[in-house]
């Protein structure tokens, strides 16, 4: 499974991309309204840390002309960018269009199997179901990726699921276990399920045993 940051953070992904772990970001307006910096610099910034991977950058024009035009501008800022746009039936022609002409794209805020579906069928990269916005209106978002992995290989569609707004470690966990292709992971949330307090009370021991010896062993020796 893929790990993407979901983030606009410069200093979050730079930091993390030395763990060689992450394969993408993916931004939206909202991540790069927070970072308050020109949205094509920073685009380009993040493309130059992870040179490798997947940066999805999301159409932000709401005319479909206009959204065409626009997704193809950002598909030439970088090779590795995956062009996002909202999962809305005004859309779908455009998405139609980019598709055949080979754009890469990310559809986003998917809710529900069948508009997973209908963008499997105009051929799109990935497919975003957003788990968490569901959780929000108190409709299981988890069981979506299960039934999204089934549909995906019963049709044999060349689509991702790319499991989207995920709140904590367990939907991550619940991710893996649904076999989705890639999840993005918001910088928190990364940050929790990279460490494990046992994992850090047992190297403590360890480091205490191992001094221990050393000191009956008379003093500093190397090892091995
Ligand atoms: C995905 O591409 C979105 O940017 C993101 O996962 C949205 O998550 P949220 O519901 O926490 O805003």
């Amino acid at each position: 499974m893929k790990i993407f940051l979901d983030t606009a953070n410069l200093d979050g992904i730079k930091k993390w991309a030395l763990t060689g772990l992450i394969d993408g970001v993916t931004t939206n307006p909202t991540h790069l309204s927070k970072e308050g910096r020109n949205p094509k610099d920073q685009i380009l910034a993040i493309c130059a840390v992870l040179p490798e991977g997947e940066i999805s950058v999301e159409v932000t024009e709401q005319d479909p002309d206009a959204v065409y035009k626009q997704a193809k501008d950002i598909a030439a800022l970088a090779e590795n960018i995956v062009v996002k746009i909202p999962c809305h039936h005004f859309y779908f022609p455009v998405i139609k269009r980019l598709a055949d002409e080979e754009v890469p794209l990310n559809i986003t805020l998917v809710f529900t199997l069948v508009q997973g579906l209908m963008m499997c069928k105009l051929g799109v990269r990935y497919i975003s179901p957003f788990v968490g916005r569901l959780d929000d209106i108190d409709v299981g978002g988890i069981e979506l990726l299960p039934e999204m992995r089934e549909m995906v290989d019963e049709y044999g569609f060349d689509t991702g699921i790319l499991a989207a707004s995920l709140r904590g470690v367990r939907h991550v966990h619940d991710a893996i276990l649904a076999g989705a292709d890639a999840a993005t992971i918001s910088l928190p949330v990364f940050e929790k399920m990279i460490e494990h307090p046992l994992t850090d009370q047992g190297m403590q021991q360890f480091n205490a045993d191992w001094a221990t010896l050393r000191q009956a062993q008379g003093g500093v020796r190397q090892f091995p």
